[in-house]
């Protein structure tokens, strides 16, 4: 549906005539007043008000056009009952002449320009050198979820298209905007951003984000903001294990796991980002601006041109930060994750890294995969040193062949035995890396990103392949494809091991060498649709040193990311915990490994399984160390596992008790349907005698009973613990569980079966 207040150039056609009619239609609820129609739309026009209002389940997003017909941000919060709530927009007056009108007034979507001084969402150079781009409403159309709006210039033909997609059930809503040029001659644009949320105007607003490095990605902080700009960004090249693409912002800090208003936002970009947290003063304006990163950014739009940004997403709820990271878990399996709509639980699985590091041969791998199976394995996946003459990480990234010394019969006699215990195959990749002891380097150097007669800067021995380039694009694609059709490999884990470093694109004309940042990002993930798409069934894991490389754009395309190279149990929680603010366990690998671990702590085998099973399980260690003991245990744990791994990987997570408060650290998981909870445990260093903390449960039915299944004998029974007719979930929550959990690193889980 077209609504055009700009003259359209487009002939009058029956599509016209029926669009119009259509948004008569789809705005009639809101002309008559009516409420109760409302309420099953999700994305309506007030044409009366110049209106639109994005509706969730629970949530309400209003943007409307002001006087200078400028679109402007004017709700997200709680649901409006009413239409009546709602009126016209008007931009907000100038406090000063050092802070303009349009500097204090919500702008959607502002391009730098006229006297706007807060962060812009565009910024370009237009014919003549012309760095002023105002941009005002031209039209929009409405489909469905989908809502589009075209702003253009006042003088111009360069247009950006907004467009928003609403998630009623997830309470989410998607931005993303399109910079088109119409103009006859170049645009250059110099920061293209996604778009901006603002929350409503107030003081006091926290902000809640994840930070981190390698082996210890995904650390949650919360601090005030104040006035001025908190940057959060990635200039390396990818996500990044420093600073995540996701924020949280609540009122004073005082939003806890159950309370308080949150609002919520991430980006789907797996290059350099940036999300700007603002404070402006003079309005007492909270807003975050996000989209590609603007340092060393410059996109040249030929006439005709377009210039689409990342997904960006926010959310809203009013039940804390709990209910806030449940719909973006749910969200991204409903929405995001390539198998949604068909859901697939992950299989338990296991990797060679730890126990054999670069000394795989077919004997060895052999011998482990036998003993995976045993204890309940459903992927093997050989790591790195498989191929090139790769025997340390001083060579062979790049000749992605099989090693014939450690394999002589390629790999096929190893998959076959695999897949003959009843394992899938799986295998580790790094492709978008070389190191210069190569074949495919001594072969091109010119490959690999550079600024001609400068330094090549090596990074664990390894430089960047320029994968902007096409050639190099489909040499990638080339040699992956045909270890994936020669191979019965189901699943790759796909490594990034260093960040960029000169990113110079010498071949590209002069003006286009910096879009080497997008592009190359783009080309990574062409690479994986087309390999997903000529290989259907094949799963992919997103790893980058650990965790650098977790954001909602590599999400549609990866089943799994591997959760940080810190495989320590006890680090883990912090790891684990920060990473469940914003993404779902079900892609969380977590593996357990050998101790002392690479802190030197030594936590006992139990409770590593148990860290690990709350994600993606996953075991690392090496298994010929592994006694009858640790075999029994392990074969335990996994078909425990087994039995609640839907409802950990699919269903609703309680952060109970974090491990950055106190001595206990307690999670629970309850399925979609209600039908199992299960209840993880951990304490770290008890005081002598002091008695762990109370557990009371969260999200069950109060007058539904739960039959309680332990793994050990860990939990003090309580009154009204009836073994056959089960505990009622009023009690489970009110009352809570008591736990005898004792010593350094005791552990426990339990399972609750709804009877009724
Ligand atoms: C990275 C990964 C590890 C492992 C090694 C192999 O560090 O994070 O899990 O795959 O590379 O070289």
């Amino acid at each position: 549906m077209s609504h055009d207040l700009i003259s359209s150039r487009s002939p009058l056609s029956l599509n016209v005539l029926f669009s119009v009619l259509i948004t008569m239609v789809m705005s009639m609820p809101a002309l008559l007043g009516g409420e109760a129609a409302m309420n099953n739309v999700s994305v309506r026009y007030l044409a009366d008000l110049r209106l639109w209002a994005l509706d969730t389940q629970r949530t309400s997003y209003v943007m409307g056009l002001n006087e200078r017909n400028e679109l402007q941000s004017l709700y997200w919060g709680e649901k409006l009952p009413s239409d009546h709530d709602l009126s016209a927009a008007h931009s907000r007056p100038e406090h000063a002449s050092f802070d303009s009108s349009e500097t204090m007034t919500n702008l959607e979507y502002p391009g730098w320009g006229g006297r706007y001084y807060n962060e812009p969402s565009l910024k370009v150079t237009l014919a003549g050198g012309v760095r002023d781009a105002v941009l005002k409403y031209a039209s929009h159309e409405i489909h469905g979820d989908s809502l589009e709006i075209r702003l253009k210039d006042i003088q111009y033909d360069l247009f950006v298209k907004l467009t928003y997609k609403v998630f009623p059930k997830e309470d989410m809503i998607r931005k993303q905007a399109e910079i088109e040029n119409r103009t006859p001659q170049l645009v250059s644009v110099e920061s293209a951003q996604s778009g901006v949320w603002y929350v409503p105007q107030g003081e006091g607003y926290w902000l809640t984000y994840l930070t981190g490095r390698w082996a210890g990605e995904t650390q949650l902080i919360r601090e005030p903001i104040n006035p001025g700009k908190k940057l959060l960004e990635s200039r390396r090249g990818n996500t990044s294990h420093q600073l995540n693409p996701w924020f949280a912002i609540d009122e004073r800090g005082e939003a806890d796991e159950e309370h308080g208003r949150v609002w919520w936002g991430a980006l789907g970009w797996s290059g350099n980002w940036k999300l700007a947290v603002e404070d402006t003063p003079a309005a007492h304006q909270v807003r975050v601006t996000g989209g590609y990163n603007d340092f060393d950014f410059s996109w040249p739009l030929q006439p005709g041109e377009s210039l689409s940004t990342p997904p960006y997403y926010g959310g809203f709820s009013n039940q804390g930060f709990g209910e806030a990271s449940r719909l973006l878990h749910r969200f991204e399996r409903d929405e995001i994750l390539p198998d949604h709509g068909h859901p697939r639980v992950r299989p338990v699985l296991y990797n060679s890294w730890e126990a054999t590091e670069f000394n795989v041969d077919e004997a060895g791998q052999k011998a482990l995969a036998e003993k995976a199976a045993k204890i309940g394995v459903e992927l093997f996946v050989m790591d790195d040193g498989w191929f090139g003459q790769r025997h340390n990480d001083h060579a062979g990234l790049g000749d992605w062949y099989v090693n014939r010394q450690k394999f002589p019969n390629g790999l096929q006699p190893l998959i076959s035995y695999v897949n003959g215990l009843g394992m899938d195959f799986g295998l580790w990749f790094e492709p978008e890396m070389v190191n210069p002891d190569s074949d495919l380097y001594r072969k091109h150097p010119d490959w690999v990103m550079n600024f001609p007669g400068r330094p090549r800067s090596e990074a664990r021995n390894q430089l960047v392949l320029n994968l902007a380039r096409d050639d190099v694009k489909e040499y990638i694609f080339s040699a992956l494809n045909k270890m994936l059709s020669e191979n019965n490999i189901q699943y790759i884990k796909w490594d990034m091991n260093r960040h960029f470093g000169e990113p110079g694109w010498p071949e590209a004309p002069l003006a286009e060498q910096k879009e080497i940042w997008v592009k190359y990002v783009r080309n990574v993930y062409e690479i994986i649709d087309r390999l997903r798409a000529k290989h259907p069934n094949l799963e992919i894991e997103s790893c980058s040193g650990g965790g650098g490389r977790v954001d909602l754009g590599i999400l549609e395309r990866v089943n799994e990311v591997w959760t940080s190279d810190n495989t320590e149990a006890f680090d883990r929680l912090r790891i684990q915990e920060g990473f469940s603010f914003a993404y779902t366990s079900k892609i969380m690998s977590a593996w357990v490994t050998d101790v002392p671990n690479m802190n030197g702590r030594s936590t006992p085998l139990k409770f590593r399984f148990l860290v690990a099973m709350q994600g993606a399980l996953g075991v690392g260690a090496n298994l010929n160390k592994w006694s009858p003991e640790d075999f029994a245990l392990a074969t335990q744990m996994v078909s425990y596992y087994k039995s609640i791994r839907a409802t950990v990987q699919e269903g609703d997570l309680y952060r109970l008790s974090s491990p950055r408060q106190g001595e206990l650290t307690a999670n629970e998981y309850v399925s979609a349907e209600g039908q199992q909870a299960v209840m993880f445990a951990f304490l770290h260093s008890q005081q002598f005698l002091r008695p762990a903390a109370t557990i009371h449960l969260r999200g069950l039915d109060e007058n539904a009973r739960y039959r309680i299944k332990t793994i050990d004998d860990k939990l003090i029974a309580a009154p009204g613990f009836g073994p056959t007719q089960g505990v009622s979930g009023s009690f489970l929550m009110h009352h809570g569980l008591n736990l005898s959990l004792r010593g350094d690193y005791d552990s426990t889980l339990v399972i609750l079966e709804r009877t009724k």
